[in-house]
């Protein structure tokens, strides 16, 4: 068979296997793994392009499961838009992302589908996906066949956020969960107890204690009970309808335990991940200058709950790790004025994603390379039903491949990055596993670390269910 490119001379990484070989690419998908591919592919003397890995891990593409990208959110839209949101994700090595297409006001579900379509088509530089926000229960119910038919088979419910129009309560999980195990749809949930939250930051929401406590009042208004009560609920729910469930940005080691503990009773339906920064950062950054930034919600917690997330990345719990990127400038976090409930609430995370967990999970010995891949490629891809085709190097599979050094490390500085955020929560930090050169179905979009895609490349990604792990 005729190859266009050949990776030689690399390790290969996937969840299950870890094996010294080429990858030859035919188009647009891995048409070959095995040893000496480019040797016999040069001796048979047809032109094959060879991409030289040798002393890397050749690794499929990242899947960025939560992403919000040009997200109007918080009194202003997050920076970071599918030009380049999905430059860093290429740049880190994610090849994929699934971005949460959300209505407004009275809109429509298929409103909010046309909308993110005009966000992205054309534009991408890697494959998407969405999952739609249900922001309206008895309005927008009777659209999911349609929403399944387009390919959007995985649905979010916020336990909070009236203020954006958002809120879902406890009988629109309920429903929700019904009707999408008779569709075989997926349930995401926001997992945030909203009437105590709320009663715990009236308490606090006063000149004085602002003054004084600043943005650490994000973090003295949501204990981890905050994040503990939602998710219980929303397994209980889970649990009587048989619904699937997805716990999204698992912040809190309470809500690991509550997953494990649902597992290991049987409730095979019930998910969660979390993310990147909940396993590195923590809460003390909000007494700092400039805390303010890191204001994302669920805010970050302490470092027992870092320690206890890494476990259930490890034991299974939690199943995926993605960034829920949602970048603003610090202009825009400037709107705050001293009011912490005014922060716009997220941070960038696209091009750090692979990074982090590969040098604080493999390099510090909390992850192996298959768990690594596992966590962030593999299985990501299988829940939210793209397993056929992403998350693993293997033939068949599309050509999303990143090819990460063992060790070089690379200095995070925002002023060399493709995120538009003009600050970094990792600023400063020596990072492994960037990814030294990119693939997206077979094409180089990174090359010696540097964005080489292109827009509209990056194709919209239909999906036939969720998917099952
Ligand atoms: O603060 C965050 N995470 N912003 C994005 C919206 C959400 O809740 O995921
Ligand atoms: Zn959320
Ligand atoms: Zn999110």
């Amino acid at each position: 068979m005729r190859f266009d490119k050949i990776i030689a001379n690399g390790t290969v990484v996937n969840a299950d296997k870890t094996q010294q070989a080429d990858v030859a690419i035919r188009g647009e998908k891995i048409a070959a793994v095995g040893k000496n591919l480019a040797a016999k592919a040069k001796a048979s003397g047809n032109g094959v392009q060879i991409i030289n890995a040798k002393g890397c891990y050749v690794i499929p593409g990242g899947v960025d499961v939560h992403v919000h990208l040009a997200l109007p959110f918080c009194g202003t839209t997050s920076s970071d838009d599918y030009d380049s949101g999905t430059k860093a994700a290429a740049r880190g090595g994610v090849t994929t992302v699934i971005d949460f297409a959300i209505p407004y006001g009275k809109d429509t579900l298929q409103k909010a589908v046309v909308n993110w379509h005009a966000k992205s088509d054309g534009i991408a530089c890697v494959d998407y996906a969405y999952h739609i926000a249900i922001t309206n229960w008895q309005r927008q119910k009777q659209e999911l066949p349609k929403m399944i038919d387009q390919g959007i088979t995985t649905f979010k419910q916020f336990m909070i956020y009236a203020a954006e129009g958002w809120q879902s309560d406890d009988a629109d999980m309920f429903q929700a969960l019904e009707a999408l195990k008779d569709l075989n749809g997926m349930l995401m949930v926001h997992a945030e107890s909203s009437r105590v939250l709320d009663e715990l930051i009236d308490r606090r929401h006063n000149p004085k204690d602002m003054k004084k406590y600043g943005a650490y009042l994000h973090t003295m208004t949501r204990p981890n009970f905050i994040e503990a009560e939602a998710i219980q609920r929303a397994v209980q729910w889970a649990e009587a309808t048989g619904g699937k469930l997805y716990v999204v940005h698992m912040s809190t080691g309470d809500g690991a335990d509550i997953i494990k503990n649902a597992r290991d009773r049987g409730a095979k339906n019930v998910f969660a991940e979390t993310c990147a920064q909940y396993l590195v950062l923590d809460d003390s950054l909000f007494a700092k200058k400039d805390g303010h930034l890191y204001a994302t919600c669920p805010q970050l917690k302490k470092p027992s709950d870092q320690a206890r997330l890494w476990k259930g990345i490890k034991r299974g719990e939690v199943c995926a790790i993605s960034t829920d990127t949602c970048s603003f400038t610090r202009k825009q976090k400037a709107m705050w004025k001293g009011d912490w409930t005014k922060i716009p609430m997220g941070m960038p995370g696209l091009e750090t994603l692979l990074p982090i967990v590969y040098t604080h999970g493999v390099l510090a010995n909390r992850l192996s390379l298959k768990q690594f891949v596992d966590k962030c490629c593999y299985t990501p891809a299988k829940i939210m039903g793209l397993g056929h085709r992403k998350g693993a190097v293997k033939k068949g599979m599309d050509a999303d491949i990143a090819i990460i050094h063992p060790k070089k490390k690379i200095k995070v500085d925002w002023r060399k990055m493709e995120t538009n955020a003009d600050w970094s929560p990792f600023q400063g930090w020596d990072l492994a596993g960037f990814s030294r050169t990119t693939l997206c179905r077979g094409n180089v979009i990174v090359d010696d670390y540097k964005f080489c895609g292109k827009n509209g490349w990056g194709q919209f990604l239909p999906r036939k269910s969720p998917g099952r792990i």
